[in-house]
């Protein structure tokens, strides 16, 4: 007999099928309290669970006392207690390497168009104000070879300090658990403490996982401490950042500008003081949201489904240490 898994998360028809070619899957909308209660035997019986963007949370595992995996269409896992999956040894995959270009390619976007003001100028272009040659108040600052700051040299830091080293001639400083020696060499990426990083860097570039030790990690004494002109670019997730203080920081001039594509509370409540700064570009977290991507994710978390319930945990596994 096929496996039993539940699937809380829309896929393309072809993944759709060949998760059936393996599994007997039950479809949900979500993980709410009331849809499990709805589907409680599907719950009570399956052994895997594919999907992203919702808690599985220790209350949610107590209803699914066969489940033996679970595989989230994202590289953050923030969304899984993963120390009740580890103590019931259930497995965790995501999909780390997919989407680093693409997570690159957002965090550039959100550099040029805060530096430049490409939203702001281009919705008063739209709004008929450009009637004449424009005035110092269209300018933006410059990006090339300004200093970049990047705080997380994983897989997505490196790939943002190879655009900004090769792409716009920055030098690179970087703030990570440990020296990156690929990137030091290719990019002459140059490894500081976080205060010396704040205060040399020109953008302040944060690609870090949610975790207990990087909560708040960027509040009102780390903004004080960053140049007036400086840039903050969020992409990592949003409660590393204090955003009451990255607000008044904004408000009071203390940083220039930034660009976010996540934030405390998603979606951006539509009345966040973020909204109200004419110097912040917000995005509705699209850091891997091309089809591309978005399908190639997908993919690799079917895949990882199918691996981990065959106990192959070489790659793409959280925490390999539960295997049997
Ligand atoms: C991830 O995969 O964790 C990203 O935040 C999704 O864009």
């Amino acid at each position: 007999m096929k496996p039993s898994i539940i699937l809380y998360k829309a896929l393309p028809d072809n993944l759709q099928q060949r998760l059936a070619e393996h599994f007997t899957v039950t479809q949900v909308a979500n993980l709410k309290p009331e849809t499990v209660q709805q589907h409680a035997e599907a719950f009570a019986t399956a052994q895997g669970l594919l999907g992203s963007s919702e808690k599985v949370d220790a209350a949610l595992l107590e209803k699914m006392p066969q489940l033996r995996a679970t595989s989230t269409v994202s590289v953050g896992y923030d969304n899984f207690d993963v120390d009740a999956l580890n103590a019931r040894k259930i497995l965790l995959m995501h999909t780390p390497t997919v989407l680093t270009e693409t997570v690159a390619d957002t965090i550039m976007a959100l550099v040029l168009s805060s530096a430049r003001r490409v939203v702001e100028v281009a919705g008063r272009v739209k709004a008929g104000e450009w009637t004449s040659g424009i005035g110092t108040d269209w300018f933006g600052i410059d990006v090339h070879h300004k200093t970049m700051g990047i705080i997380g040299m994983g897989r997505i830091g490196l790939a943002l300090a190879q655009r900004a080293h090769f792409g716009f001639g920055m030098p690179i400083l970087y703030n990570a658990r440990r020296h990156h020696v690929e990137a030091e060499a290719r990019f002459q990426a140059r490894y500081c403490d976080l205060n010396t990083l704040l205060q040399e860097s020109d953008f302040v570039c944060l690609v870090l996982p949610l975790t207990e030790e990087t909560h708040h990690l960027i509040g009102k004494t780390q903004f004080a401490m960053m140049k007036k002109s400086a840039i903050f670019i969020n992409a990592g997730r949003g409660p590393v950042v204090d955003e009451n203080a990255l607000v008044e920081a904004l408000q009071n001039g203390e940083i220039h500008a930034a660009g976010l594509d996540v934030f405390e509370k998603e979606p951006l409540p539509v009345d966040s003081s973020l909204l109200s700064l004419p110097n912040v570009v917000a995005l509705p977290h699209i850091g891997s949201a091309t089809h591309e991507t978005r399908y190639n994710m997908a993919a690799c978390a079917v895949d990882n489904l199918i691996d981990a319930l065959n106990g192959k945990v070489e790659k793409n596994c959280v925490n390999p240490q539960v295997a049997g």
